[in-house]
């Protein structure tokens, strides 16, 4: 049966039976504790704890899920998949135990022609959390026998999203595969011949804080009992194809075939290769999926997982020989077999395309110059007798050149050296500290929402600021330190909903305006405005004067000049969001921004620097733009209709169906857009682009002032210069002239000096000779070199005395003093090494005084010591062997 058809039976057998069919969550949904969406019941999570009220009493979906948990497992076992599709049947307070066993045990046991999926029910066994003689009991009357059923403890049969939440205890149906894979003894005895393929999770509970699977607290009842199972679509899949495991199913087997066409392996020869094109047919699919719903490759987060992904489809199809791009083939393998029921990878073909193939060119680029330097790291790791590449060396290669760091350690095990991983993570949890946080996941990441249930119930703030800034509105409640609380005072913090506000809650990169709530004796200020659940207007206020009661009639203002400050950032940023496609092309796509009155921020993947030029054709673009006084259009039409019309999107954003769109200038500028923006372009004023930056691979900023803020800028700017100008004596425009003749200078005097230094060092060669002693027949030179005189210029001199001896046999040592070190140069003539001398062994004399190695021919040996004190004892030490090699 194909995976079409076995998604498809799921929903009709639970529909038919009374069940809502809801559409699949998208895989990123707004919970800064989950990456991605890793379970069917993720989207219902309020419903279970109570929080929301559900618009049905029971639902059935196939969720796409993603789990990156386990991906070093993936292609190693029969079972790993990064993406796979949960269906799932649901009860709000509604059904439960009996009702879901019975749901899972007719469609799976009921012929094929009734619309079952026809499992031998010989073949099925049930597991039981270790109390649970309630659901045993019912799995005796489906007639499954006892010795079929076994109780498993907390970490096998108790269920949680590993995070507080919703949990309870489960009982899963495994299929039997038969002796020939695996010993007897039920799922408790082996997993790989018993396959899980269904979990009925009987949602009761709420958990708390934990460490593991069985160590948290049960923090007590949920509101009411709740149904919640998930069956393994490619699991199913993959029992009923009769293939070996989840990689040889109808939805993927394709992808292994494209990769032998690609790389001309064959697929079953090693289990090696075998890996390597599974981990392909995985990844790809998953890399597929999460770009659809609006990953970009990045440097944390989300984005690292696909880039991840996408590197190690790179890496695999290279070990299995493919010499060329591969990306953009198996994208289109993907998306033909995945399209029927997410027809979204057909339509934005183009932009997974281009997204996972601009990785793809960019890692290749990365793998050669990585690749190198990793092998001269290996090579210096082992010439110095180690097995370990330092966390440092790490660090750089991941930092400086983007190799990654799962690849280093990939390549290390091969080279058969280690990685002091713990030493990179430390190096990279110090960069991660500095680096740009999340503000908005953070403000309410760990908040207890309940208390805003029944206000989120209510409806959504209605949003009064497109029109007017000041609104009369009703205090709905009022909220500190997250309670109700009926009345503030005076220098109290407190959150204030309202029925209606003109006052902007910050999102879509725009900040929250600034403010005030005000009647008669009362006046709070609103220093920010946050949305919950996406619809009601929370007001973190401070009440300077009065009181607020709940159920007061207020004035709530925006600041009219704040909000003409953010009005002016944010229209400044779609003007540089078309500049910018304008000039580098629709793979610029967006992958941030942030504005507030006088500031704009805009990022957007891209590899490699922009240049001067781009960046001044962004520049006069946007501020063309402004010249050109288009008029600001909004209007609000429906999300296939705005795309038809070629507004942008930000991906990962969840539109509802109807959609706001602004138009600035007709097709120069159309985007889907809840902000404020002026109404005409001239009134963002002067766009002054800062400059630009990278924020992780692959993705840039640009960063620019708006309005009054920009001419403050070039003020500034131009003071600059003035100041410049006077301290070089020049007028401003002969400043850049003036310092490049400074340049130049400067570079001649430094030369000259070069050339005075090299000069005096080669004037003491004479008195090196003159002080030469004689040892047996041979000449030698032993001395400390004057200091500060680096390794090349030591050899130059080295060089130069031993000329001196001509003919005569002569050897010459020459320890130097520079930075610490002991760079030295040993050289014996041809005379001298006739009689026995070579420069290499008497590095031995002298090494182990100045802790130094180092080697070389008998003519010339060469390296640097660390301990410049045993320079003396050092010299010594050659003198000594000359004499005894001189008999
Ligand atoms: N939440 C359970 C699981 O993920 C059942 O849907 O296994």
């Amino acid at each position: 049966m194909q995976t079409h058809e076995i998604r498809r039976r799921f929903l009709d057998h639970f529909v038919r039976a009374g069940h809502t069919e809801v559409p699949s969550a998208s895989l990123i949904l707004a919970d800064p504790n989950l990456l991605f969406v890793n379970a069917g019941m993720v989207q219902f999570v309020p419903f279970f704890l109570g929080q929301q009220t559900p618009p049905y009493a029971t639902a059935t979906s196939v969720q796409k899920c993603v789990r990156t948990g386990d991906i070093e497992n993936v292609g190693i076992t029969t079972r790993h998949n990064t993406f796979f599709q949960m269906a799932g049947n649901f009860s709000f307070g509604d059904y439960f135990k009996r009702e879901a066993i019975t749901f899972a045990w007719s469609l799976l046991t009921n012929s094929v022609e009734d619309g079952g999926y026809g499992f031998d029910p010989e073949k099925l066994w049930a597991t039981v959390y270790l109390d649970d003689d309630e659901a045993e009991q019912i799995w005796l009357s489906m007639g499954v026998p006892a010795e079929r059923i076994q109780r498993r403890g907390m970490a096998d049969n108790y269920w949680s999203m590993g995070i507080p939440g919703p949990c309870g205890p489960c009982s899963e149906i495994y299929y039997d595969r038969g002796p020939e894979y695996g010993i007897e003894g039920g799922p408790e005895a082996d997993e790989d011949r018993y396959i899980e393929i269904w979990n009925l999770v009987f949602m009761q509970n709420e958990r708390g804080a934990g460490t593991s699977k069985d160590d948290f607290e049960i923090l007590g009842p949920l509101p009411k009992k709740n149904i919640d199972t998930g069956m393994g679509v490619e699991r199913v899949a993959f029992l009923l194809q009769g293939v070996d495991n989840v990689y040889e199913t109808d939805l993927l087997r394709p992808i292994i075939d494209k990769a032998e066409e690609l790389t001309g392996r064959s697929y079953g020869v090693t289990h090696e290769d075998d890996v390597r094109f599974r981990v392909i047919a995985d990844h790809a699919r998953t890399g597929a999926m999460l770009i659809a719903d609006g990953v970009n490759p990045g440097n944390d987060g989300r984005g690292y997982v696909l880039r991840r992904l996408l590197r190690r489809i790179v890496r695999s199809a290279r070990l299995l020989g493919a010499e060329k791009p591969v990306m953009g083939e198996f994208m289109k393998v993907v998306s033909d077999l995945m399209s029927p029921s997410y027809p979204e990878l057909a339509t934005d073909f183009r932009r997974i395309e281009t997204v996972a193939v601009g990785e793809e060119t960019a890692f290749l680029k990365t793998l050669n110059t990585g690749s190198t330097l990793f092998d001269n790291t290996a090579a210096a790791v082992k010439a110095k007798g180690s097995n370990t590449i330092a966390g440092t060396d790490a660090f750089t290669l991941h930092d400086t050149y983007g190799f990654p760091i799962d690849l280093t350690l990939e390549m290390a095990a091969e080279a058969g050296l280690s990685v002091d991983e713990d030493g990179f993570r430390s190096l990279m949890a110090e960069q991660r500290k500095r680096a740009k946080d999340d503000a908005q996941a953070r403000k309410h990441a760990h908040a207890d929402l309940t208390v805003y249930k029944e206000l989120v119930d209510r409806g959504a703030t209605e949003f009064t600021g497109f029109d007017e800034l000041t609104s009369e509105a009703h205090v709905l409640a009022l909220i500190a330190d997250g309670v109700r609380v009926p009345v503030a005072t005076v220098g109290q913090d407190v959150e204030v909903i309202l029925d209606r506000s003109p006052l902007y809650a910050e999102s879509g990169g725009q900040i929250a305006d600034r403010g005030s709530i005000t009647a008669n004796g009362l006046k709070l200020r609103v220093n920010d405005v946050q949305k919950i659940a996406k619809k009601v207007w929370v007001h973190k206020s401070t009440v300077e004067q009065g009181q607020v009661t709940e159920g007061d009639v207020v004035l709530a203002q925006a600041d009219p000049a704040w909000r003409r400050g953010a009005t002016q950032g944010h229209s400044g940023t779609h003007m540089v969001h078309a500049a910018l496609r304008q000039i580098l092309g629709p793979n610029a796509v967006q992958a941030g921004s942030m504005n507030k009155p006088g500031y704009l921020r805009f990022d957007f993947n891209w590899q490699g620097q922009l240049s001067e030029q781009q960046k001044s054709e962004i520049e006069a673009v946007s501020n063309d733009a402004v010249g050109a006084d288009f008029p600001v259009n909004t209007f609000v039409t429906d999300l296939t209709k705005a795309k038809e019309m070629g507004a942008m999107a930000l991906f990962g954003e969840n539109y509802g169906d109807e959609v706001r769109v602004v138009e600035i200038g007709g097709p120069f500028s159309m985007e889907l857009c809840g902000g404020t923006h002026v109404q005409h372009s001239s009134q963002i004023g002067p766009i002054t682009v800062l400059g630009e930056s990278s924020v992780g691979s692959g993705i840039r900023r640009v960063e620019a002032f708006v309005g009054l803020d920009s001419y403050k800028y070039l003020a500034k700017e131009r003071a600059l210069l003035a100041g410049l100008a006077s301290s070089l004596k020049v007028p401003s425009d002969e400043v850049p002239a003036r310092v490049e003749q400074l340049v130049d200078r400067l570079k001649v005097a430094e030369k000259e000096l070069e050339r005075t230094k090299m000069a005096a060092v080669l004037s003491s060669a004479g008195k090196f000779v003159e002080e030469a002693e004689r040892i047996g027949s041979v000449l030698l030179v032993a001395v400390a070199a004057p200091e500060g005189v680096p390794a090349g210029d030591l050899r130059t001199l080295a060089t130069d005395i031993r000329g001196r001896f001509g003919t005569l046999p002569a050897v010459v040592v020459l320890l130097g003093n520079a930075d610490g070190k002991v760079p030295f140069v040993v050289t014996v003539n041809k005379g001298a090494q006739e009689l026995g001398f070579k420069a290499g062994d008497l590095v031995g004399a002298f090494g182990p005084s100045i802790a130094g190695r180092g080697g070389g021919k008998p003519e010339m040996a060469q390296g640097a010591g660390s301990d410049p004190s045993g320079i003396p004892t050092g010299l010594a030490a050659v003198r000594a062997r000359v004499a005894e090699l001189a008999g």
